[in-house]
C-alpha cells in the first residue's frame, strides 16, 4: 500500500493557468448560471470603456443578446458587445481573446477598469467549457478592414487556438466587436447592471437589444467631456518592497542615490531623499545599480518610516456627486441628498479615494433590494463599475453596516439609498472576479469615515429641518393668538365678530382646539355664538 517517493513524484505534473480556471471557473466569477451573462457584459464592457478612455475617445457600447435554443432550465445565448474604441491590431487579437493574464494594465499606477489581464479571455473559456463553441471577435484599427477571428483557448497552452480567420470591410467602424454563446439563466440583474454603469459614466452612449421587446434600453450620452484622464504616478514610497527597489535601481538612469530617490518616486522631496539616505549611513553619490542585496533591504525600511505625504491624486477618477444624481439619485426623488468625498488615502503606497452619497426620503425605486441588515440600499460603485455580486464579503457592505447609520436616522423607515464609490488603483478585490473588495483596514476605515461623514451630513439637515419646523409652529401658535385677541378686542368694541372663516384665511382652524386647552381663550365659545363675517358686516351695515 505504501508509495516510495519516486512513485509519488510520477504523478506530479505541470499545469497551466488556464487548466487552473478551467477547472476553477468560479475564481473568475463564472460559478453560478444566473451571473453567466452579467460577469460576461460587465467584462466585455468594462474592456470597452478602458480602451475609449485611454484612446480619448467618447465611448459608444452596443450590447446584444438574444436566446437561441432551450436546454432544460438552461438556456443558451448569444451576446454580442460592440464597441467604437480604437480597435486591438490583428496580432494581439488571439493572446488578448485566448490567453489569459495577457493585457496592458497590470502594474500600471494609474486607474482604470480592468487590471489583471484575466477578464476577457475567461469569457472565453467559461463559453467553450459549458457549450463547445467558438468565440468571434471582429477589431478594425482604421475604419477600412475589420479582422475577423473565430477562436477558443488552448487550456494545455493557455494559448488561442484560431479556427477561421478573414477579413471584411469595416465601413467605416472602428472598434471591437466580440461575440459568444454562453448557457445561463436571464436575469433582471442585466438591465441593472447596464443602467448603473451608464449612470455612473456620464459620456457613454449604451444601446442594448435584449431577448425581448420589452428587454431593451437607450441610454443617451449625458456629456460629451471624457472624465479626466488618470496620470500614471511614481511609485510611492510606501509601497515599495525589495523587488521594485532593486529591479529600478538596476535601471535606473541616475547615477546618484539621491538623484534616484528624488526623481524616480512620488511625494519624494530633496530633504526626504536626503533623510532617507542618513538614515541607512550611505553615500548621496553612491551608484543606485551598486547597491547590494542588503543595502536594498536597508533603503526599503528607511522609505517605509520616513514621514511622506500620501500619493498624488492625478492617477485618480472621482465621479463627483452630480453624475451620480443626474444619471440615477434624481429617479428615485428623493427628499434631500447629501454627499461626501474623502481625501485621497493610500494603502500600501496605492492611492484611493472614497465618495458617499446618501439619498433620504425616496419616494421611488430602482430595483435590488435593502441590505437586510441596515434596511438601507446599497449600491456599490469601484472605478466607475457597478458591483453586483458578493455583497456579504465586500468592505462597503462591512463598512456601511458598522457606521450605526440608524444614529444619523438614515433607518428602513427613512427609505434611504446608499451610494458609495471607490477610485483605486490596484484595488484589492476579493478574487479575480472582482466583485468585491476585501475589507482590509486603510479602505474599511475611510468607507465607514465616509459613510458616518455623510450621516452627519444628513442628522444635521434634519435637525435643521425640525428647528425650522417648530420656529414655524411657534410663529403659527403666536399670530393665532394674536388674531384671536384682536377678535377679541373687536367684539368688545362691537366691530366685527369673526368665526373660523377668520382663522381659516390665517390658516389656524386646526390649531383652535389646542389654543383653548394651552392658553383658556375660550374660543369654542366665542365661536359657537359668532356669526360670519358676511353676516356681522350686513348687521353693521343695517344698524
Ligand atoms: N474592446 C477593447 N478595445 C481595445 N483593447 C482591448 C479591448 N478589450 C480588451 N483590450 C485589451 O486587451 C487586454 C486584455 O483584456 P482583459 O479583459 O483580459 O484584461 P484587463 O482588462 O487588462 O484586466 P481584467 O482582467 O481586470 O479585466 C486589455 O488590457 C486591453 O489592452
Ligand atoms: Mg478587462
Amino acid at each position: 500500500m505504501r508509495k516510495t517517493a519516486r512513485e509519488l513524484a510520477s504523478e506530479m505534473k505541470e499545469i497551466s493557468f488556464s487548466e487552473f480556471i478551467a477547472a476553477n471557473p468560479h475564481l473568475v466569477g463564472f460559478e453560478s448560471s444566473l451571473k453567466m451573462i452579467p460577469m460576461s457584459i460587465h467584462e466585455l464592457v468594462t474592456n470597452s470603456l478602458d480602451a475609449c478612455e485611454a484612446a480619448g475617445i467618447l465611448p459608444e457600447i452596443w450590447v446584444d443578446l438574444k436566446a437561441i435554443d432551450e436546454k432544460g432550465r438552461l438556456k443558451r445565448y448569444r451576446l454580442t458587445v460592440r464597441d467604437n474604441g480604437p480597435g486591438i491590431p490583428p496580432k494581439n487579437v488571439p493572446p488578448v481573446f485566448g490567453k489569459l493574464l495577457y493585457g496592458s494594465k497590470f502594474g500600471a499606477r494609474k486607474q482604470s477598469r480592468g487590471q489583471q489581464g484575466i477578464g476577457v479571455s475567461a469569457v472565453v473559456l467559461i463559453s467553450q467549457i459549458k457549450t463547445g463553441e467558438h468565440t468571434i471577435v471582429k477589431s478594425s484599427t482604421d475604419g477600412r478592414t475589420a479582422h475577423v477571428y473565430e477562436l477558443t483557448m488552448d487550456v494545455n497552452r493557455n494559448a488561442a487556438r484560431i479556427h477561421r480567420t478573414y477579413k471584411e470591410k469595416a465601413g467605416g467602424w472602428r472598434g471591437v466587436e466580440a461575440r459568444v454563446v454562453l448557457e445561463a439563466q436571464f436575469t433582471a440583474r442585466i438591465r441593472e447592471y447596464l443602467e448603473l454603469t451608464a449612470a455612473i459614466n456620464p459620456h457613454l452612449a449604451l444601446h442594448y437589444d435584449g431577448v425581448d421587446e420589452k428587454d431593451r434600453l437607450e441610454v443617451e450620452r449625458r456629456t460629451d467631456a471624457l472624465p479626466p484622464k488618470p496620470v500614471e504616478t511614481k511609485p510611492h514610497p510606501l509601497g515599495i518592497d525589495y523587488d521594485l527597489l532593486s529591479k529600478m535601481a538596476a535601471r535606473t538612469g541616475h547615477k546618484r542615490l539621491y538623484d534616484f530617490l528624488k526623481g524616480e518616486f512620488d511625494r519624494m522631496r530633496p530633504e526626504t531623499a536626503r533623510k532617507v539616505i542618513q538614515s541607512c549611513h550611505f553615500d548621496v553619490d553612491k551608484h543606485p545599480s551598486s547597491l547590494s542585496r542588503q543595502e536594498v533591504l536597508e533603503l526599503v525600511e528607511a522609505m517605509r518610516n520616513v514621514e511622506v505625504p500620501p500619493p498624488s491624486p492625478e492617477c485618480l477618477s472621482p465621479v463627483g456627486e452630480e453624475v451620480l444624481v443626474k444619471g440615477v439619485i434624481g429617479r428615485l426623488r428623493p427628499e434631500f441628498i447629501e454627499a461626501v468625498t474623502r481625501k485621497p488615502c493610500a494603502m500600501r503606497g496605492q492611492p484611493f479615494l472614497v465618495e458617499a452619497i446618501i439619498a433620504y426620503g425616496c419616494e421611488a425605486d430602482i430595483g435590488g433590494s435593502p441590505d437586510p441588515v441596515t434596511g438601507v440600499s446599497i449600491h456599490r460603485f469601484v472605478n466607475r463599475v457597478p458591483l453586483l455580486f458578493s455583497e456579504s464579503s465586500d468592505v462597503i457592505i462591512k463598512a456601511a453596516r458598522d457606521a450605526g447609520l440608524g444614529r444619523y436616522e438614515v433607518t428602513p423607515e427613512s427609505r434611504s439609498h446608499l451610494f458609495v464609490h471607490i477610485a483605486g488603483v490596484n484595488i484589492p478585490y476579493t478574487s479575480e472576479s472582482k466583485e468585491a473588495i476585501k475589507p482590509v483596514d486603510e479602505y474599511y476605515d475611510e468607507v465607514k469615515l465616509a459613510i458616518q461623514e455623510c450621516g452627519r451630513k444628513v442628522s444635521k439637515r434634519i435637525r435643521q429641518a425640525r428647528k425650522a419646523e417648530e420656529s414655524f409652529m411657534k410663529g403659527r401658535k403666536r399670530a393665532l393668538i394674536h388674531s384671536l385677541l384682536l377678535r377679541e378686542i373687536n367684539r368688545f368694541a362691537g366691530k366685527k365678530v369673526a368665526d373660523e372663516a377668520y382663522a381659516e384665511a390665517f390658516g389656524f382652524e386646526g390649531l383652535l382646539e389646542e389654543v383653548v386647552a394651552k392658553f383658556g381663550l375660550d374660543v369654542l365659545r366665542l365661536r359657537r355664538s359668532s356669526k360670519s363675517v358676511e353676516e356681522v358686516e350686513d348687521a353693521a351695515t343695517a344698524a
